[in-house]
């Protein structure tokens, strides 16, 4: 990946290609004073009318070649510190469209006020997320772009410090992009599970991997089934993070399915784009571990990732197989394209014998999802409302969105079956929800439990905000920003 390098400076030094980005608040107020600002020549009509959006100028600062761009922040319906973020990544394409050097984005204290940290870090965000360019398999790679935010003053060793913790989340989002976006044969589950113990080990997690032996002993025989079809045979990988200051455990779990081909219910071949994504949640629920271990939060964390191929061949499970998952409630499988829940089934009732004071599962579980909430919005279910409510307002402060969808008890009657103690599918209606109920079962009452199906923004191709084309890395901020929260401990 190629990433900008991103830096805080409190004053501007003018330097030949650089761009300048005047953000504003709204129409009327610049988010830079006259201080932070003294050599950098504010377009005439930026007084008063700011002159639109995006408005280019073309100038000199002293001797030095620039281009200056005002960027107004009152975007309907989207929060400043959220348009920040776009503003950014667009002036970061305008860079690399107009071959500039370096991104200069002015916001000081002064006219900030309270948001000024907010704005801090979106600058920030919009630069390391809005920046990030997948250019492995490009025969041409770009170079990284330099981004300076200039806060007219020094930052204090406590701001300093938060950003710092900021830029190493942010690194995390960028490592799971970049392992989403891997070519399918490239990141199966072997190689994944290696690139995973290679993450967990550099940001200090106890890493342990299970392969199909250990999943045969350990009577994991979902994961056994869906990886079956594959030359590349499943893994579990599990990682943990001990704290001994702290007496709360919290449980993260995520699909890792490599590559969806919908199995003997094959997906027609538009359907399988996109499907090498469908490890998305394995992808953020690793990274935002390895996130919360390098944070050194407050809480006690193990993250499990069950890793298949659901591929195809004579040794591949077939529909109406039945299995007896860990669990010992054996399953009919009238759908092999509805393998994720069978696999989180497994990883599910592991966690839950660990009898964690938290469980999170995240996964691009159904098409059904995207259709209820669209692309941009995932879907929580649960029967712990406070687990819920921390989770979806977790992803509203670090702008990911999360939406509640009913576990309507009702609907957990369509997966009843005539042979088998219940059956991977339900009606066509509803499905979002009718995989959330089939983990249900995995799950005892009493342990709080949150699913997120993160199908829509975790698998959309084009961009998403800040974030460009191709893996966005979602869920990794939101569970980060959970953990703090519940390592606060204002839940047990
Ligand atoms: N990985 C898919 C879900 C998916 C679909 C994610 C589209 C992102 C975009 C999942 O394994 C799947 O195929 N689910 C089926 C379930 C159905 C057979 C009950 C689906 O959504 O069609
Ligand atoms: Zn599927
Ligand atoms: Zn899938």
């Amino acid at each position: 990946m190629t990433v900008p390098n991103f830096s805080f400076k409190d004053y501007y030094r003018p330097s030949n290609g650089d761009l300048i980005l005047l953000p504003y608040l709204n129409g009327k107020d610049p988010l830079f004073s006259e201080n932070a600002t003294k050599n950098i020549p504010v377009p005439p009509k930026a007084h008063g009318d700011p002159g639109g959006d995006l408005t280019l100028h073309r100038g000199s600062v002293g001797d030095k070649e620039c281009l200056v761009r005002t960027a107004r922040l009152d975007k309907k319906g989207v929060e400043p510190k959220e348009a920040l973020k776009e503003k950014v990544a667009g002036a970061l394409k305008t860079l690399e469209d107009e071959g500039l050097k370096r991104l200069i984005v002015v916001i000081d204290e002064v006219r900030a006020g309270s948001s000024w940290m907010d704005l801090l870090a979106s600058s920030m965000e919009g630069a390391l997320l809005g920046g990030y360019r997948f250019d492995k398999y490009l025969s041409k790679k770009g170079t990284p772009p330099k981004v300076a935010c200039i806060t007219g003053k020094r930052l204090t060793q406590e701001i300093k410090q938060e950003m710092t913790g900021l830029e190493r989340l942010f690194t995390w989002v960028n490592r799971a992009r970049d392992l989403l976006n891997e070519p399918p044969s490239v990141m199966n589950p072997v190689s994944l599970a290696e690139s995973l113990v290679s993450m967990g080990k550099s940001a200090g997690l106890k890493v342990d991997v299970w392969d199909e032996k250990r999943l045969q002993k350990e009577k994991m025989n979902a994961i056994l089934a869906v990886g079956s079809g594959s030359a590349h045979p499943p893994r579990l990988v599990i990682g943990e993070y001990r704290r001994r200051s702290s007496k709360a455990h919290l449980i993260l779990v995520g699909k890792g399915v490599t590559f969806d081909t919908g199995g003997y219910c094959l997906k027609p071949a538009d359907a399988q784009i996109g499907m090498k994504y469908d490890m998305g949640g394995a992808a953020a629920a690793f990274c935002a571990a390895c996130a919360i271990r390098e944070a050194k939060l407050d809480i006690n964390l193990t993250v499990m990732v069950p890793l298949c191929e659901n591929a195809i061949s004579s040794t591949a499970y077939k529909t109406t197989d039945i299995i007896v998952t860990r669990s010992g409630k054996s399953v009919q499988v009238d759908n092999t394209d509805a393998e994720g829940r069978l696999i989180l089934a497994d990883a599910l009732s592991l966690a839950a014998e660990k009898r964690p004071n938290w469980l999170i599962d995240v996964a691009t579980l159904t098409g059904a999802c995207v259709v209820a909430l669209g692309e941009d919005i995932a879907g929580i279910m649960g029967q712990d409302r406070l687990l819920i409510e921390i989770v979806r307002e977790s992803g509203m402060a670090m702008g990911e969105l999360f939406w509640e969808l009913p576990l309507h008890l009702p609907y957990a009657e369509q997966l009843k079956a005539e042979i088998a103690d219940m059956k991977n599918i339900g009606k066509r209606w509803g499905g979002a929800i009718t995989g959330g109920l089939f983990l249900k079962e995995f799950v005892p009452d009493e342990i709080p439990w949150v699913h997120a199906d993160i199908a829509g923004p975790a698998v959309k191709e084009d961009p998403l905000g800040h974030l460009g084309k191709g893996a966005k890395g979602f869920g990794v901020k939101t569970l980060y920003e959970t953990a703090k929260r519940l390592s606060k401990g204002e839940m047990i």
